[in-house]
């Protein structure tokens, strides 16, 4: 089977199943073009809630397919490839983030998406990247422990000068990697080019950008700017999609070393399987867990929207 007709039988499948394949946004080009919703976390976990089908296949990593079981425990929700995880999501437990509680009781909790679905039981609100500013600034609290990511905590803070911030040493191991002389080396090789990058990056990045924001913020600042060329600094297939939407227009890595191994995990043929019922994780999270770790991204939403 070549990739157009294993792309045919998916589509055929998924209808027959009754299944709704998400994908988020760094996800490879084959899977984005037979998904029904594609985009950011946010958007991903916003529409998922409406979707009409009775199940519903992630192709992105855990805490996305969790998220989902979350907001539609009614529904069966399945992760295409179990070993896809975000490092980030596991970098810290609820016990530790309970002993910090304890350090600072007046602080609400602001948990990033990337969370495990233990971790969110215990967060006041939930943020995604293109959310986190607009939420930390319609909260009614103006002392904010932010976890696990110190960068996208760092930036949220900067534009929230009137609250004081906690962060703590989390963080993407992929966008963290990248050093901030990664602009200048990228600037000198496309001087017109405008650099978009992701709050994941640390601060001597993304003070250097011409525009910070989420997947789907990248994707649109680049398609609405009347910018001929762009660096783009975060996974790596956000430069692909942009290429393949935007031909008139050139997009280059920030770095060639911004690869999410994780979000890479899934294939193709992987959502093949998973239709025919070979492959993938169901999604199975206990009333309790779902019902707590609601909370905080209900919050989110009613923020958010
Ligand atoms: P978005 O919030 O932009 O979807 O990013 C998720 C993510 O994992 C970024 O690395
Ligand atoms: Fe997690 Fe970073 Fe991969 Fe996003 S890019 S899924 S934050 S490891």
């Amino acid at each position: 089977m070549n990739v157009q007709e294993m792309q045919q039988e998916i589509l055929r499948l998924k209808k027959e199943r009754d299944m709704c394949i998400l994908a988020h946004s760094y996800q490879a080009r084959e899977i984005v073009e037979i998904a029904d919703i594609v985009g950011d976390s946010y958007a991903l976990s916003v529409k998922a809630k409406s979707v009409p089908q009775e199940n519903v296949l992630m192709c992105g990593v855990r805490f996305m397919a969790e998220t989902v079981k979350i907001l539609s425990p009614q529904k069966r929700v399945w992760l295409s490839n179990a070993i896809a995880g975000c490092p980030m999501a596991e970098q810290m437990d609820k016990a530790m983030i309970a002993q910090v509680k304890e350090m600072y009781p007046d602080y609400t909790v602001m948990a990033y998406v990337n969370t495990t679905a233990e971790l969110k039981t215990i967060a006041d609100v939930c943020v995604t990247s293109s959310s986190a500013v607009k939420i930390a600034k319609a909260i009614d609290s103006d002392k904010i422990l932010f976890i696990p990511d110190c960068n996208l905590g760092a930036f949220t803070a900067k534009a929230c000068p009137d609250k004081t911030f906690k962060l703590l040493q989390g963080g993407c191991p992929v966008h963290a990697a990248v050093p901030p002389k990664a602009v200048a080396e990228a600037k000198a090789l496309h001087p017109e080019a405008l650099v978009l990058v992701h709050p994941e990056c640390v601060p001597g990045v993304t003070e250097q950008a011409d525009y910070v924001g989420s997947t789907a913020g990248i994707m649109e600042f680049a398609k609405q700017s009347d910018a001929r060329e762009f660096i783009i600094g975060t996974e790596i297939s956000i430069a692909e999609h942009l290429q393949y939407e935007c031909p008139d227009k050139m997009f280059y890595p920030l770095t060639k070393h911004l690869i999410c191994p994780n979000m890479k995990a899934t294939t193709l043929v992987d959502v093949y399987r998973c239709l025919r019922g070979e492959f993938g994780e169901e999604i199975l999270l206990d009333d309790e867990t779902i019902a707590q770790a609601r909370r905080c991204i209900d919050r989110m939403i009613e923020l958010g929207g």
